[in-house]
């Protein structure tokens, strides 16, 4: 059948379910997602966008289907953003409100995760909550290893998911065990884990009020789709849409026919490459074969020699089918059954492999595919099917043609795989090194296979396959040649190792970068397979010279266990019903947990509502010589297009005397910046209109990217800033050893889960508009509006309900997508929506700065360090935003806990052609301190000292004042670092450290501990002030409104935890239903870990004047209610309504004097973190991590520890994973989770314990608490050291020694280069300047 001939017929009737109703449509549109369906026809918005690209899980539902062969019914959880609608015939989805509700009952898993504080921000909830209820219908008691399998491709970017997985294990048949795989004895054996959370301490939740879970409640899979199933003769499917047609034929015979008259149309089974390149690369398939429901491709075959099974069959069920096999064999002959089953328990996420197929994955030829090196070098096959016949292929070199092409016709079908038995003899090897853990493709992924002759260790045959280093799957044709008739041992392999080299050469500027990297690993996954074959001809007797234990390679450690979170309880005398210091749920979390909750795109759309796309530019730096929006505007659905022209009132921002263009006239300076936007009637329309606009340019010479290039040219943003205290310059005549150095730390993008995303509404008379806007600062965002539109901020109401996680990077960006989206609603008189896709988001918003640290530092052989020169170059990108402040920021915390007699900082704002960097928690603290803490680390290896004694040795002690002579006491610091020793047992576990590098050579563990002295409130004055507004209804409800947005850290339910102590009434009178500029004007943003400290004392006050006007009415009527009494009082005339305002403390910094008052009080921390490094690989996992912090007397201790735990997780991300990178023409490769990792579930430290420093008290704040939302961040470097720690052991091994250079973040890659081992020390470096690199060093 043509395409034309498909167009010509009549489109069937897709037929499936969702959460037990019938769903059929007339004219499913092939384009459309399952996720677009439900979020915008339904309008079951509890699924959530956060990536499109199947990566990030915020859209996980659960798909049941009738298993044609089996007659089975799955339940498996999927990504709703790939699954094609048309794909779902027949099919029942469940989605989050399919579960539970608030109205009805809630599901217990959506209590559990609420329960144990696992949400915050929410916008990941549903997705971990519809990834855990598929695990529990499948499996209703898991284990703790089901449960992380289940979370692995699920991110979150607020929770640390600590929280989250303490709510599931809670489903675990082995709830209460302690989990102990390192320290004490496991419960589970009879042994007594000394760790083990005391009873009378206060846990942040009780299991037992949990509902149970009761498997006979779930919905049950519709009958009428079994009855659909089973009808006979099944029917070829066809659906047709505005450009693309979908056919879904019903035999074998028919999908032959179809793909023999339509050779080109792909064959989409599980849509996880052919949907994410429609998406992401815009191709388009005018038709599109779905052959799902082709019998013939689920078969599974057992022959006398192996398996064949369905190329149909989703990668789940290969694993399960292989490990359904694997004991029925003896283990001789299942050798590539397991080297394939432990390459797919790490291959994408359980989402991803629930649908994902075997044919699709070796049809896809990924270049770094995880099957395919494993199916070449284990002899595997396929079958493929086509008019003309079926042939067999080996899976061998000559299958993989070039990037994603194979020899199998376009016109064939790859009907099935075989998967031979091993024979005796026969070792098969899978390896694979990411640059995470879990759900991440391969850097480099490999399959080895070697037979020896019988009983011998001489080598008959012998295949090696690798992904990740070229276009293709390769073979390392010679290296097995080198290898083949030879014994397997020292000589062979090492010849082996030149012969590879050789063999499998990456030119220096290889597309994907880290050439070394990969080279080594050739090498040393090699080796690995070396090792692990000589263990087994030993187990079976073949060799007997036994390996030395410390040559051994043993897995990294995975078994999280149970951690602690130790707090205060509250005062005895407390009334029960105060909720101040007690650790109560997030207000929204069971809102989180059901999808109820309302985020910004959750607004259903308003009649005539427009949608914007942007149009952004290419070039990095340039003139723009034309702008054709003609073509953009012919296209359906395209309304308007929005330039600068069209701005009525202001079109730029000024900033430190800047000018930021909301949409770019004459000129670029940036990759992405924007340019124009496109209104359509719908998001794909409004996407083709921005992707038809034409733009012509004149490139403009020298573009400057690296900060290096921005000092050499000078290139800054002013003011730049130095601070000196007592006299560096003669103090370095005076010491016993200088050195200088050097620190390199990248950037790190936000990864909000809620992309930016805005609704703007004009109200229809006097240029009054609504502005929905997922902000920080919605003052800023409203008068910035108005600004742009030549109106008064009173025409003008921003409205913020909750914002799915910021971190600083939703305060001025996001203002300008607002004034743009502003103007389009201005101009067209529609509502406009405005909602960034993640590519989008990335590349145009700009992230934490960059930073190049330069150091000099002067100490004495006794570990005192009396002098240090430091310089920070922050890459600010082409606007200035806040940068300068962030630079003042660094230079504000040079000295960290350190009492440093002559210190000398100076910090600047670089100005490059990169997308302008903005806020991200910390503000430059975790760039700066990091330069500092690595200052430190030099010098304890020049003393060749352990590092935690340099740092105890120069800590303030007593009474202090700081380089910009602010007085204070570091009592708590000390005591923090005492607390923190005596908890982590530190100086046992070092010694432990020790001995287990003695008797490891090709693993290490490494140690840390660091401390954190961070300033709170905005050290601008005038930022310290906030406002509330209480009203007090005629039921007695009560609704609070302050200036502060709830963006996850939980500010609303402290809010709720003030008026209710402050009225005397409980939690649950009390609501707050948003912020907005209406109801308290001139707020301040919710930023610098200040707003509880100033919200709190608004609605305190406002609180105070209603309880104090209520005084008299109690006294009158001493046994009243608190109904009563708002009834007399409002019979009585009294004002049910107050203001509270709070006028914070006067901060200020005279940078002329360099001294000042920035701060209103320290937050103090530390935080020792333990590792095990893989130096083969580079590959990581922390064992531990102990955090004590002083935080006052908390308000809240669950939002707290939840605070400081998130944080720690975003640090170790920033330090250890986070990667932004650059083309050499100042693109943002990395623009989605694909390509950039945050931490997941398996980055969580096995053991992961938070101590709340008790008796800690805070004059400066209210009820005596400190701000926390930013200062852990910094302590996620504690890993970064930590990895150091063990690199340093790894290269004593090969006789280096002192202070090396490892920059952040501390990627496998950089690890494993750094540990020098004999593998890496073989790759020769590309010489700088002969080549161009892949990405740009910024
Ligand atoms: C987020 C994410 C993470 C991932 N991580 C990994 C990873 O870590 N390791 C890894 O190896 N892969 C990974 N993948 C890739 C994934 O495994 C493949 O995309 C998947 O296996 C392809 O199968 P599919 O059924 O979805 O293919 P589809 O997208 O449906 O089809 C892909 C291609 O295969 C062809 N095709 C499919 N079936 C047949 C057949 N029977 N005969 C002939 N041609 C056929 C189609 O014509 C099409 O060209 C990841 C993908 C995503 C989206
Ligand atoms: S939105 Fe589907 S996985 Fe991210
Ligand atoms: S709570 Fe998980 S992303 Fe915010």
């Amino acid at each position: 059948m043509s395409s034309k001939m498909s167009a010509e017929k009549e489109g069937d009737r897709l037929c499936f379910f969702i959460n037990g109703r019938k769903v059929t449509e007339n004219n499913a549109d092939p384009e459309t997602t399952l996720l677009s369906f439900l979020r915008e026809k339904l309008r079951l918005t509890g699924t959530k966008y956060g990536c499109g690209g199947g990566g990030c899980g915020a859209c996980t539902v659960m798909v049941s289907r009738l298993q044609p062969a089996t007659k089975t019914i799955t339940h498996y959880s999927a990504n709703a953003c790939l699954l094609p609608l048309c794909q779902l015939h027949g099919a029942a989805v469940t989605t989050v409100e399919g579960i539970g509700s608030t109205k009805t009952r809630i599901h217990p898993v959506q209590e559990r995760i609420a329960k144990a504080h696992g949400s915050q921000c929410g916008f990941c909830t549903p997705g971990m909550v519809m990834s855990m209820y598929a695990l529990l219908r499948n499996k209703p008691q898991p284990t703790m290893e089901d449960i992380t399998q289940a979370l692995a491709g699920n991110l979150c970017r607020c929770t640390g998911y600590r929280p989250i997985v303490d709510g599931c294990r809670t489903f675990c048949q082995e709830a209460n065990c302690c989990q102990a795989n390192g320290g004490g004895e496991c419960c589970l054996n009879g042994g007594q884990n000394t760790d083990e959370p005391e009873h009378e301490e206060p846990q942040l939740f009780d299991k037992e009020e949990f509902l149970p879970l009761d498997p006979t409640q779930e919905l049950i899979f519709p009958p009428e789709l079994i009855l659909m199933a089973e009808a006979a003769n099944p029917k070829t499917l066809t659906f047709r849409g505005e450009r693309m047609s979908w056919v879904s034929p019903a035999s074998l015979e028919e999908l032959v026919q179809l793909k023999t008259r339509n050779p080109k149309a792909p064959l989409v089974m599980g849509n996880t490459n052919i949907g994410p390149d429609m998406k992401f690369k815009g191709i388009l398939h005018p038709l599109i074969i779905s052959p799902t429901r082709v019998t013939e491709l689920f078969e599974v075959t057992q022959m006398p020699q192996g398996v064949w099974v369905g190329a149909g069959c989703s990668l789940t069920e290969v694993r399960s089918l292989l490990e359904k096999l694997v004991p029925q064999f003896p283990e001789e002959e299942t050798e590539l059954f397991r080297a394939l089953s432990r390459q797919l328990g790490n291959l994408g996420s359980q989402q991803i492999r629930n649908v994902a197929s075997l044919g699709g994955n070796i049809m896809s030829a990924y270049p770094n595919s995880d099957l395919n090196p494993v199916l070449a070098a284990g002899n595997s096959k396929v079958s493929v099917l086509c008019d003309g016949g079926r042939r067999e292929l080996p899976l061998n070199r000559d299958f993989f043609v070039s990037f994603g092409k194979t020899i199998v016709k376009p016109e064939e079908i790859v009907v099935s795989v075989f998967i031979p038995f091993s024979r005796q003899g026969e070792f098969v090897g899978a390896f694979r090194q990411a640059p995470r853990k879990e759900s991440s493709f391969s850097t480099v992924t490999t399959g080895m296979r070697v037979f020896f002759s019988e009983g011998s260790r001489v080598v008959q045959d012998v295949s090696i396959y690798y992904g990740g280093m070229g276009p293709t799957t390769v073979s390392a044709t010679k290296t097995c040649a080198a290898i083949v008739t030879r014994p397997w041992d020292d000589e062979t392999l090492s010849r082996a190792y030149d012969v590879l080299l050789d063999e499998l050469v990456l030119p220096p500027s290889a597309p994907g970068g880290k050439v070394e990297f990969r080279r080594s690993l050739t090498l040393s996954l090699l080796f690995k397979f070396y090792l692990e074959v000589l263990q087994k001809l030993r187990e079976r007797n073949v060799i007997t010279d036994e390996l030395p234990e410390k040559m051994q390679i043993r897995p990294l450690p995975r078994e999280i266990q149970l951690s602690l979170q130790e707090f205060q309880h509250v005062s005895k005398d407390q009334s029960d019903q105060d909720p101040v210091g007690r650790p109560i749920m997030h207000r929204s979390a069971l809102g989180h947990a059901t999808g109820e909750a309302v985020y910004c795109d959750d607004i259903p759309a308003t009649g005539g509502e427009l949608f914007l796309a942007l149009v952004t530019s290419s070039r990095a730096h340039a003139k723009i010589t034309g702008l054709d929006v003609s073509e953009a505007l012919r296209l359906p659905g395209v309304v308007d297009v929005v330039t600068a022209k069209d701005i009525p009132g202001q079109k730029a921002r000024t900033i430190f005397g800047y000018e930021e263009e909301l949409l770019a006239e004459t000129e670029v300076s940036c990759v992405g910046q924007m340019l124009c936007a496109v209104l359509a009637d719908t998001r794909a329309h409004a996407r083709r209109g921005a992707a038809a606009v034409k733009v012509g340019y004149e490139d403009l010479p020298d573009p400057v990217f690296t900060s290096e290039d921005a000092v050499e040219k000078s290139s800054f943003f002013e003011p730049r800033r130095t601070i000196e205290r007592g006299n560096v310059t003669r103090a370095f005549e005076t010491v016993d050893q200088v050195h200088e150095g050097e620190f390199r730390m990248g950037g790190q993008e936000h990864f909000y889960m809620e992309t930016q995303s805005m609704l703007v509404v004009p109200v229809g008379e006097e240029t009054e508009f609504d502005a929905y806007v997922s902000t920080q600062w919605p003052t800023l965002t409203q008068d910035a509006i108005a600004e742009t539109l030549s109106i008064p901020s009173n025409r003008v109401t921003c409205h913020v309900k909750r914002v799915g996680g910021a971190f600083g990077g939703k305060v001025t960006k996001t203002v300008i997508l607002a004034c743009i989206t502003s103007v389009a609603a201005w101009k067209t008189n529609r509502a406009v929506r405005c909602v960034l896709e993640r590519g989008e988001d990335m590349l145009i918003t700009g992230a934490r700065h960059p930073v190049l640290g330069k150091y000099k530092v002067g100490f004495m052989n006794d570990g005192r360090i009396v002098a240090a020169d430091i310089q920070c170059y922050a890459n600010a990108g082409n606007t200035v935003d806040e940068s300068p402040l962030v630079a003042e920021k660094i230079l504000l915390h040079f000295d960290n806990a350190y009492d440093i007699p002559n210190l000398r900082g100076h910090a600047a704002a670089c100005r490059t052609n990169l997308p302008s960097n903005t806020a991200f928690r910390g503000f430059g603290v975790p760039q700066g301190l990091a330069v500092v803490e690595n200052m430190v680390d030099d010098v304890a290896a020049l003393l060749r000292r352990p590092a935690d004694q340099i740092r105890e040795i120069n800590m303030y002690k007593g009474p202090s004042v700081t380089h910009y002579k602010f007085e204070f006491s570091p009592e708590n610091m000390l005591r923090c670092w005492e607390e923190c020793k005596v908890k982590s047992d530190y100086d046992a576990r070092r010694g432990a450290v020790h001995q287990f590098n003695q008797q490891n050579r090709w693993k290490k563990r490494g140690m840390s501990i660091i401390p954190i002295k961070f300033g709170i409130a905005f050290s601008e004055g005038f930022l310290n002030q906030a406002a509330a507004l209480v009203h007090i209804y005629k039921d007695g409800s009560v609704l609070v409104a302050h200036g502060g947005a709830e963006i996850g850290q939980g500010l609303h339910t402290k809010m709720q935890q003030v008026a209710s102590r402050e009225l005397q009434i409980p939690p649950s009178k009390i609501y707050i239903s948003e912020t907005s500029t209406s109801t308290v004007p001139n707020t301040c943003p919710s930023a610098a870990s200040f707003g509880t400290d100033a919200n709190g004392m608004a609605v305190k006050d406002a609180c105070q004047t209603l309880y104090q006007r209520l005084e008299p009415i109690r006294q009158k009527h001493p046994k009243g209610s608190w109904e009563s009494w708002v009834q007399h009082a409002f019979l009585e005339r009294i004002s049910l309504s107050a203001t509270g305002f709070y006028r914070g403390p006067d901060l200020y910094m005279d940078w002329d004097k360099m001294e000042g008052q920035p701060y209103a009080y320290f937050t103090f921390g530390v935080c020792c973190s333990e590792v095990e490094l893989d130096c083969l690989t580079g590959d990581y996992r922390t064992v531990r991590t102990d955090i004590v912090m002083d935080i006052g007397r908390s308000v809240n201790p669950s939002v707290d520890i939840g605070q400081i735990e998130g944080a720690f997780m975003q640090g170790l991300g920033l330090y250890t994973m986070e990667e932004l990178k650059f083309s050499p023409s100042g693109l943002l490769y990395t623009r989605g989770p694909s390509q950039y990792k945050i931490p997941a579930v398996c980055d969580v430290p096995l053991r992961f314990n938070v101590y709340l420093l008790p008796d800690s008290h805070n004059p400066h704040a209210i009820y005596s608490s400190k701000g926390i939302g930013e200062p852990v961040l910094f302590l996620g470097s504690s890993v970064f050291f930590a990895i150091k720690d063990a690199v340093a052991a790894a290269r004593s091994e090969s006789g280096l020694a002192g202070p090396f250079s490892l920059d952040s973040p501390a990627t496998p890659e950089r690890a494993c280069l750094a540990c020098a081992s004999p593998f890496t020390q073989k790759i020769p470096a590309g010489k700088p300047g002969s080549f161009t690199p892949w990405a740009l060093n910024i």
